[in-house]
């Protein structure tokens, strides 16, 4: 399925290349620049970072759950992916309610 248009980008390719960086280091924080930056490309409009953000939250589930990592480990890591992803949406929503203000 395509995710991202501007780019041509499918989600077997996205998932792909967050599977590489958790082989990397399974606990880093995957945010759609890092997966992107790792495929050589850039979000444009960025319209597909939410689509990226749930891939990159059910895939990294799924890694961990195959690893057998201990679930409070899992735990633990995936309320802090949430949170950050979380945080950066509620981030992305303010600037684009300041971005359309009169001055
Ligand atoms: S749809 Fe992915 S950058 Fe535009």
């Amino acid at each position: 399925m395509l995710v991202c248009s501007c780019n041509y980008i499918t989600d077997t390719d996205i998932r792909d290349t967050i599977v590489q960086l958790l082989n990397d280091d399974c606990w880093q924080l995957i945010v759609p620049s890092k997966v992107y930056h790792a495929m050589a490309k850039r979000g444009r409009c960025c319209g597909c970072f939410p689509n990226v953000v749930d891939l990159i939250i059910k895939t990294t589930e799924e890694y961990h759950a195959k690893r057998h990592s201990t679930e409070a480990e899992v735990v633990v890591y995936m309320s802090r992916l949430k949170q950050f992803h979380e945080e950066n949406r509620r981030a992305d929503i303010e600037r684009r309610h300041q971005g359309h203000r009169a001055a």
